[in-house]
């Protein structure tokens, strides 16, 4: 009898800790944001979240307000929708909401990487030495070669270059820059055939990795899915390899430093590997699909072509060739490009959607603008979704979801950078880089990359849409939260070598 009770009790407490683990025991407390915890234990909101990320915020926006607290998958989330509440969050001079805690364990599961301590900070000093300022000139360069190699080939020009040639524009651009980035920071050969011929098998491979990664992240894949992921990761780890670099010159410096970092912290080549292909991954995933959205906006938009192609003869006639390089001009053109500035901004506003984590350490009190507190739960996670709070508040961006060129320029053609809500002047009014402690130190060279590519394709080339009419095509709604969109599905385009001017 006694035995039986005994049983019993354990059976009971094992099964509330259990739906306490589930988290079906949570209440809101006073103060807290508004608590959403769907209808499925555990799981919460997930499924609906993994969707369509940005269809059910603008859902639970519209039911709870500014700020509110879901359950996705065991975990609670607090959403803050106000841009002019971000400030705190952003800074967080106390350091009490964690960024490398969340993006430790994403890194581990993705990339198989195990962060060693500091390497945060190493990468945004690496990052401030060789991809910012003065420090960037190396690369600037080193960019536009490769670009042009890739574009317009090793020798410059193909004898059937003056054709026209079909191909996805998605998949053009994607290869293009991936090809050109890949080259330019994990460093050259002398055989530049070769050079071309490995960074396009590792494009393709690069490609199913691409497609598989949201449902990655969230743990959606298929047992099939599981080994190719697992093979893919093991591929990369090979590619990439820390031995296989030494033997290119032209690493890029910035590449150069981290690994060095690496070594003198002990950390075993097998895990330089892994470092590596999560670099390759943050330095090539969105520039490639952020340069289609561009295109495929000049193509659209006549106008805006136009203004780009006055402003490019503008700067080139300033900044002319040197004879022998096969592409017509140097860098320095961009010191001055206000148009393509903003047709670059205005391209990352409609189609970059990253998503800001943060976790909470230590139950802290969260200020709104309005003057509104709300508690937040210690281990809790606060994520912001600028694209739908910053980028389509028709507030501040009027007719948010319509391209338009020139959203970036003053009526006296130079950068407009004020920008308002409830008539205070807004400080984060795009956020395609994230910001605060997670910002992309990579900001400055891809947009240098985006741009010179651009530059390229519309000065060298004749571009057309197969079909004018097609219109621009969805995002994928999978990649919502991920950084630069996709679309659900490419688009057919046709380009031509222009004859030397
Ligand atoms: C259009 C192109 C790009 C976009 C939209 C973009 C966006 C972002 C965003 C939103 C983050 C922050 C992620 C987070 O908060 O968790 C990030 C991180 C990062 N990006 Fe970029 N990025 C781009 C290109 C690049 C390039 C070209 C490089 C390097 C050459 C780069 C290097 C990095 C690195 C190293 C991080 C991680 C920083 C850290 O650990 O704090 N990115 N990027
Ligand atoms: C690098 O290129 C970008 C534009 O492509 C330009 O704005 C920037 O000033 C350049 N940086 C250096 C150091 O040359």
């Amino acid at each position: 009898m006694v035995l039986w009770g005994l049983m019993l009790g354990i059976l009971l407490v094992a099964t509330v800790g259990y739906l306490c683990l589930l988290g079906l025991f949570r209440q809101r407390r006073p103060q807290e944001p508004p608590l959403d915890k769907g209808s499925v234990p555990w799981l919460g909101h997930a499924i609906a979240f993994r969707k369509n990320m940005f269809e059910f915020l603008k859902q639970m926006r519209t039911k709870h307000g500014d700020v509110f607290t879901v359950q996705l998958g065991g975990q609670y989330f607090t959403f803050v929708m106000d841009p002019l509440s971000f400030g705190p969050i952003l800074k967080d001079a106390q350091r009490k909401l964690d960024f490398v805690k969340y993006a430790e364990k994403l890194v581990l599961k993705v990339f198989g990487y195990d962060v060693v301590p500091g390497d945060h900070r190493m990468i945004h000093s690496a990052s401030a030495k060789y991809l910012m300022g003065d420090g960037l000139k190396d690369l600037n360069e080193t960019m536009l070669d490769s670009l042009s190699l890739v574009i317009l080939g090793p020798m410059s020009q193909s004898p059937d270059a003056s054709c026209w040639h079909e191909d996805g524009l998605f998949h053009f651009c994607y290869n293009a820059l991936f090809k050109a980035g890949y080259l330019s920071l994990f460093g050259r050969t002398k055989n530049k055939e070769q050079d071309l011929l490995q960074a396009e098998e590792l494009f393709a491979q690069f490609l199913k990795f691409d497609r598989l990664f949201p449902r990655f992240v969230y743990s959606l894949l298929g047992p099939c899915e599981w080994l190719e992921v697992g093979r893919l990761q093991r591929l990369f780890h090979k590619m990439l390899s820390a031995q296989h670099n030494l033997e290119k010159d032209g690493v890029s410096n910035w590449i150069a430093y981290m690994l060095q970092f690496l070594r003198e912290h002990g950390v075993a080549p097998a895990m330089q590997d892994k470092f590596n292909f999560m670099i390759l991954w943050v330095s090539q995933g969105n520039t490639g699909p952020a340069s289609f959205w561009a295109l495929l906006f000049l193509l659209k938009h006549p106008e805006a072509m136009r203004a780009l192609r006055e402003e490019a003869a503008r700067v080139l006639g300033e900044a002319r060739l040197d004879a022998g390089r096969s592409c017509n001009f140097k860098v320095s053109a961009l010191h001055h490009s206000p148009a393509l500035d903003s047709v670059m901004e205005e391209t990352l506003r409609l189609k970059a959607a990253p998503t800001l984590l943060r976790v909470v350490n230590g139950d802290q009190i969260l200020k709104m603008a309005s003057g509104e507190k709300y508690q937040l739960r210690n281990g809790d996670t606060v994520a912001l979704f600028p694209y739908l709070s910053v980028h389509m508040d028709p507030e501040i961006h009027p007719d948010p979801t319509a391209f338009k060129y020139d959203r970036f320029l003053n009526p006296d053609g130079s950068r407009k950078v004020n920008f308002y809500k409830a008539g205070k002047k807004i400080h984060h009014y795009t956020m395609p880089w994230g910001s605060g402690m997670s910002i992309c130190p990579g900001r400055f060279l891809a947009l240098s990359e985006l741009k010179l590519f651009v530059l390229l394709m519309i000065t060298h080339f004749d571009l057309e849409l197969v079909d004018p009419d097609t219109p621009v095509p969805p995002v994928d709604p999978q990649r919502w939260g991920f950084g630069t969109t996709h679309p659900s599905h490419d688009v057919r385009f046709r380009y031509r070598l222009r004859p030397p001017v």
